[in-house]
């Protein structure tokens, strides 16, 4: 038996169920996962006590890491520090940035920011240009997929792009809320559902992945699973805000709850939080989407999430609300819509991985954020558990609040050609 370089032994969430394991990690990568007792030697052995959950790095599809000209909001530093005390060890990162990534040259300035400062990987998604080839060059360099926003929706070369996509095998990720709605009657539900049943349609003419994000409603649960079974290429997601916090809430907080689409109805939030217990949605994201305090109070849209999507995804597994299953939502499932090797603890994997600490309390506090947005929604939320440690790629990379790789140890992972039955 060749010797690991690591083996951590201890329980472990491996193939739906919590186990007594050994993950055995060579280089980057998970080695083999065996009994405790049938490990191979290595050069390091780590036993975790009984408090503790070995878990695979999640994977966030949606995120805003900002940097450039709004790194006053957010960098690739204090993003994918934030990420890393969250236990995420993968983001994938949206175009709205200044410069936008919707043409080589913004993918390129955003690469170089990127490589330099980010401690954990990364992806890239493309937004759509007005011209069709610099579509085709943003993937031709690696792009995961095409992001589409509701100023997007109306575009001349829509349906082009979604036939390009389909043909290069990337998904195209889709905000889904209709503009004209929106500029007439605000972002009432109308404006999610009317979207929808566009992107449905041309879903059903281009042969296009559609990947819908931040879904908040019973309603858009419910056309997108017909969708599926109709035999189209769908999937969507949905933020641990919709899940958990409704309107409620916004009334409550006013523009510190403010975020697109809006915190909706009790019955909605339910239905979300419900679709997540059944793993009918295929993913959660944290839509980590940080503003200075003063554009908040000003009515800007989002918030940062990353570092409690998993604290909170871990609370409402030990409250009963969710089943563990619900934690491929954060890791497998989205790792294998974006054709990554990494969110499972599965040999030749990726060794990316999480020590939870299931018997230490928290409380959040928007003040102790890495985030460089130090405001929450969830203040004052209790949590059931903390992330204590994470490996990226097989590297101590956060131990106890504590950085330990160097910025820039985080790598682009491309995007390309993927085969959506795979296993
Ligand atoms: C997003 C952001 O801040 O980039 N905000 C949000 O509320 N989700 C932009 C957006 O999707 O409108
Ligand atoms: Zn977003």
């Amino acid at each position: 038996m060749s010797k690991a370089d690591l083996v951590i032994t201890g329980k472990a969430y491996v193939g739906g169920a919590v186990l007594r394991v050994a993950v055995a990690v060579e280089g980057e990568e998970i080695a083999c996962v065996s009994s405790p007792a049938s490990a191979p030697p290595a050069e390091e052995v780590v036993e975790l006590d009984e408090g503790k959950l070995l878990l695979p790095g999640m994977v966030d599809m949606h995120v805003h890491m900002r940097d450039l000209e709004l790194s006053y909001k957010e960098d690739w530093y204090t993003g994918t520090l934030s990420a890393l005390a969250g236990g995420v060890t993968f983001v994938a990162d949206m175009p709205n940035t200044r410069p936008a990534t919707n043409s080589v040259r913004g993918l390129e300035v955003k690469l170089r920011e990127a490589s330099r400062k980010a401690l954990v990987d990364y992806g890239i998604y493309a937004g759509l240009p007005s011209d069709l080839k610099e579509l085709e060059a943003l993937l031709s360099r690696g792009v995961l997929g095409l992001k589409l926003y509701p100023e997007d929706l109306g575009s001349p070369i829509l349906e082009r792009a979604l036939e390009l996509c389909a043909m290069e095998g990337v998904p195209v990720v889709v905000h889904p809320e209709d503009r004209e709605i929106i500029e007439k009657r605000g972002r009432v539900p109308e404006a999610e559902i009317r979207a929808l049943e566009k992107m449905i349609l041309l879903a059903s003419r281009t042969g296009a992945h559609l990947h819908f994000t931040h879904v908040s409603l019973r309603e858009s649960v419910r056309r997108i699973l017909e969708g599926k079974l109709s035999g189209l290429s769908l999937s969507m997601d949905a933020t641990l805000h919709h899940m958990l916090l409704d309107e409620g809430v916004s009334r409550r907080l006013g523009p510190l709850a403010a975020v697109n689409p809006p915190l909706r109805s009790g019955d909605d939030r339910l239905a979300i939080l419900s679709a997540a217990s059944k793993c009918l949605l295929d993913a959660v994201a944290s839509d980590h989407a940080p503003h200075t305090l003063e554009e908040k109070v000003a009515g800007a849209p989002g918030f940062p999430g990353l570092e409690l999507a998993l604290p909170l995804l871990l609370t409402l597994v030990e409250d009963g609300l969710l089943p563990l299953s619900s934690l491929e939502l954060y890791s497998s499932r989205p790792a294998k819509i974006l054709g990554l090797r990494k969110g499972s603890l599965a040999p030749r994997w990726d060794a990316d991985l999480v020590v939870a600490d299931l018997k230490r309390e928290g409380v959040v506090s928007g003040s102790k954020m890495r985030s460089k947005a130090k405001f929450t929604p969830f203040e004052g939320f209790a949590l059931r558990a903390v992330v204590e440690r994470v490996y990226l790629r097989g590297s101590l990379a956060y131990d106890d609040g504590e950085v330990l790789l160097k910025p820039g140890s985080g790598r682009l992972v491309r995007g390309g050609r993927r085969n959506w039955t795979r296993d």
